[in-house]
């Protein structure tokens, strides 16, 4: 076992996106709509969990299969106890070649201002931070608990501070909730360093209600944007960018589009993801996935798991977004769509 894999369309294992928690402390509207994640929503029950040893596991195998890049999420990630621990334990990895693995976080900023040092000193290599407007009142009713925008801006001032670099800011728009905002966003991140990223509003899991028309087409951000702020198109940093780069012609540093929805990038997915129990999925919309907790528990060797990891991988066909901009019907019913707090985004 081990060594590197590629899927039945020639894209390699390299990203691993492993979710720590399906618990968060904000309710947004586009991802948990308290409706349906209220007081009596069944969260995992803490023996579902994947533990550290069992996450750091996995972890290596992937590691010996191509993974070069891991990204912790959720849920929120910081309201899992102790995850500095398992950083540290992650930044142990190396690649068959002798690398450093990347890892990086994705987090709703409301506790960052909080763990940024104890993160930082585990080794994390940099952070992405969610946040969908500076308005109050905008931004309050897409957490929809009531969370102030200060406090997120503290969290990423402080992941800045202890330099973990660079910081990414992600701001998914949707049309008449925040679309308002983006040049807000804009004009405030500008200069500093900061790369703010505008998310295509997407179809994931079954309780958001998405539809078409709530979607603003990334050209389009990049026209308003442009209209105010010039900007020039930036080559790709690597293969199977999410973004697409924008810099500003003024020198104020860039931003980046990702479009789930108006421009798919399938073509070169390379993620796979791991759920809170320890499910493999092999697309963000995936409607099952692949029990790796069972076969660990069950007392699976290492090379038992490579096998199957490696075996999943190489019969991998997914390519959602694509199908969907070409057939929507091919969309799976809601009942089987996976949620994105479970499967990590
Ligand atoms: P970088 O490593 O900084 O480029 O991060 P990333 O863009 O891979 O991850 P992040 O967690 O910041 O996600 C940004 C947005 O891209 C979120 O809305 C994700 O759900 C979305 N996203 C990430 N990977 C995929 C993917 O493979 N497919 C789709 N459709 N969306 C994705
Ligand atoms: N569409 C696009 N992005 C989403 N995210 C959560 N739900 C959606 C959705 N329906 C974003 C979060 C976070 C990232 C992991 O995914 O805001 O930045
Ligand atoms: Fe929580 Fe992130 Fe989902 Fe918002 S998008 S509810 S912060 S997991
Ligand atoms: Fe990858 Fe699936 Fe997203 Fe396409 S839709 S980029 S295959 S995760």
């Amino acid at each position: 076992a081990g060594g590197a894999v590629s899927d039945t369309l020639g894209r390699p294992l390299r990203d691993l996106r492993i979710s720590v928690t399906d618990r968060c402390n904000f309710r947004c509207v586009y991802c948990m709509p308290k409706e349906v994640f209220g007081r009596d929503y069944p969260f995992l029950p803490k023996a579902a969990l994947l533990t550290f040893e069992e996450i750091t596991r996995l972890a290596r195998i992937a590691v010996s299969l191509g993974v070069e890049k891991i990204r912790l999420t959720g849920g929120e990630p910081l309201l899992r106890k102790n995850l500095h621990e398992l950083i540290a334990a992650l930044t142990e990895l190396h690649t068959p070649q002798g690398r450093a693995v990347e890892i990086a976080l994705t987090t709703n900023g409301s506790a960052l201002a909080h763990h940024a040092q104890s993160l930082k000193d585990a080794g994390l290599t940099r952070v992405s931070v969610s946040l969908d407007s500076l308005d109050e009142a905008r931004f309050q009713a897409m957490n929809d608990t009531g969370f102030p925008v200060a406090k997120v801006l503290g969290g990423i001032d402080a992941a800045r501070q202890v330099g973990l670099d660079p910081v990414k800011v992600n701001m998914v728009v949707k049309r008449g909730h925040n679309d308002a905002d983006i040049i807000a966003m804009a004009r405030h991140f500008h200069g500093t360093g900061i790369v703010l990223r505008f998310i295509e509003y997407m179809d994931v899991g079954a309780t958001n209600g998405w539809q078409m028309d709530q979607v603003v087409p990334s050209a389009e951000i990049i026209e308003r944007i442009n209209a105010q702020m010039p900007l020039d198109p930036v080559t790709p940093a690597y293969p199977g960018e999410t973004a697409t780069r924008w810099a500003y012609r003024d020198g104020g540093g860039e931003i980046g589009v990702i479009s789930s929805v108006t421009g798919a990038f399938c073509r070169s997915c390379t993620r796979a993801r791991i759920s809170t129990d320890g499910k493999l999925f092999t697309c963000l919309f995936a409607t099952t996935g692949h029990d790796l907790r069972a076969l660990m528990r069950a007392g699976g060797t290492d090379d038992e798991l490579a096998d199957a990891l490696a075996g999943l991988w190489r019969t991998r066909e997914d390519r959602y977004s694509e199908l969907r901009s070409t057939n929507t019907r091919r969309r799976p019913p809601a009942g089987q769509r996976i949620e994105m707090s479970y499967i990590g985004g």
